[in-house]
């Protein structure tokens, strides 16, 4: 039996986690974490019957006990979080998080031997260039969530590092691909994405798509690649989630159907797959599948994204901290659609790069950004 901790268990990944949990008969769920919805926290904390239930926000202490009906370690903040990133008795973390929190638990887990399967992209990405000369020497096992990452992960895993020419993941473009005026788009619009059910940042991201930007860098992170070996290519069906190109030309794919499910069952299960009690894909219903470069110039996000890549250093960092404050706004009625991209953009311009970051500057250069985003805006 596998004894699971998810942080973040009341958000998208979060919510499908435990549902896939609910499936497999080796895993049982230990400890859950949280943001602010208590309610939905504690009624997953009495279905599950777990160990430990926290919120990583000291406000909630006093609901948290409250509103739980029966006994639970109560666990509250980041510090007393730390209690799970180090007890023996907890085998896979998941990591469900929304925005930068989530460095200590990767690491700190990490540290301490566990699996941790991440969906949160924000963290890799700010904390990149640390990232990249750490893992290497930490004795936990890091596997991707991110269904794009999980596709390649798959495929890499039968392959023979010196035999690959590049990666190649999909974008499906979001709901605005086609769409000629970006000027107009209303935060509702931007919430619907044409394949993918998701939160509500990692959406407006789909469609500025600056998540497939910040999907380049987390590869560079999870796969440790350089700009030249990523490339993405739009593909609206969302079928084809990765692909690894070989030197002898070969291009190896993974597909399924669009549901973040299964890449999280297989970064719980794998190298083992159980049975997916849901729907499939089915070959003969696809009556074709298309694919087409990305406009760059319509969707500046992704050279820029490529361009943090290269640079590396604290700019990673300053794209994650002007992204996140400007979608807020966005989602708030505060700017235009088209702001979230221009914002972006600016900042990264105005900022002085370090080289040779470490946690505090990384930290500081995304506190820059938010404030630098906040002064634009
Ligand atoms: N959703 C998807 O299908 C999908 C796919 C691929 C990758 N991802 C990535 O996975 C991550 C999570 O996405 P999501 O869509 O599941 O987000 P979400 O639905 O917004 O859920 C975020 C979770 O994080 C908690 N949270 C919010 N702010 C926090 C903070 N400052 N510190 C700690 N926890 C906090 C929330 O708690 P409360 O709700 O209780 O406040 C919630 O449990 C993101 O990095 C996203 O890019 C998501």
């Amino acid at each position: 039996m596998k004894n699971v901790a998810i942080l973040g268990s009341t958000g998208s990944i979060g919510r499908n986690t435990l549902k896939v949990i609910k499936n497999l008969k080796d895993f049982n769920v230990s400890a859950l974490f949280g943001g602010n919805n208590i309610s939905l926290l504690t009624e997953q904390a009495e279905e599950f019957k777990v160990e430990y239930v926290g919120s990583f926000f000291e406000k909630n202490k006093e609901e948290l006990k409250k509103k739980l009906k029966n006994n639970f370690k109560i666990l509250i903040g980041h510090e007393e979080a730390d209690f799970i990133y180090e007890n023996s008795e907890i085998d896979v973390i998941v990591i469900a998080t929304a925005g930068i929190s989530s460095y200590k638990a990767l690491i700190k887990g990490l540290e301490n031997g566990k699996r941790i399967c991440t969906a949160n992209k924000e963290t890799l990405v700010a904390f990149s260039p640390i990232l990249k000369k750490k893992l290497k020497s930490l004795p936990g096992e890091l596997v991707p969530i991110d269904s794009e990452h999980s596709a390649i992960y798959q495929i890499l895993s039968k392959a023979k590092r010196n035999n690959i020419e590049k990666i190649i993941i999909t974008a499906s473009g979001g709901p605005f691909y086609n769409r000629n005026d970006l000027s107009s788009i209303t935060p509702k619009e931007a919430l619907n994405h044409p394949t993918w059910e998701m939160g509500k940042k990692v959406t407006i991201d789909s469609a500025t798509l600056m998540n497939k930007g910040l999907e380049i860098i987390e590869a560079s992170v999870f796969f440790d690649l350089g700009c030249e070996d990523i490339e993405v290519i739009i593909h609206p069906e969302s079928i084809i989630h990765g692909m690894v190109e070989f030197k002898d030309g070969s291009i190896i794919s993974q597909m399924s159907i669009p549901d973040m499910k299964i890449p999280i069952q297989f970064a719980l299960t794998n190298p083992d797959r159980e049975n997916f009690p849901a729907k499939r894909l089915n070959l003969k219903d696809i009556s074709s599948l298309n694919f087409k470069e990305i406009d760059q110039k319509r969707f500046p996000l992704i050279p820029l994204c490529y361009k943090a890549l290269r640079e590396g250093g604290t700019l990673p960092a300053v794209l994650v901290g002007a992204d996140e404050v400007a979608v807020d706004r966005f989602l708030k009625g505060e700017i235009s659609f088209k702001n979230i991209t221009d914002t972006i953009v600016k900042v990264t311009k105005s900022h002085k790069i370090n080289k040779n970051p470490g946690e505090k500057e990384i930290m500081e250069a995304i506190n820059w950004a938010r404030e630098e985003a906040r002064r634009l805006m």
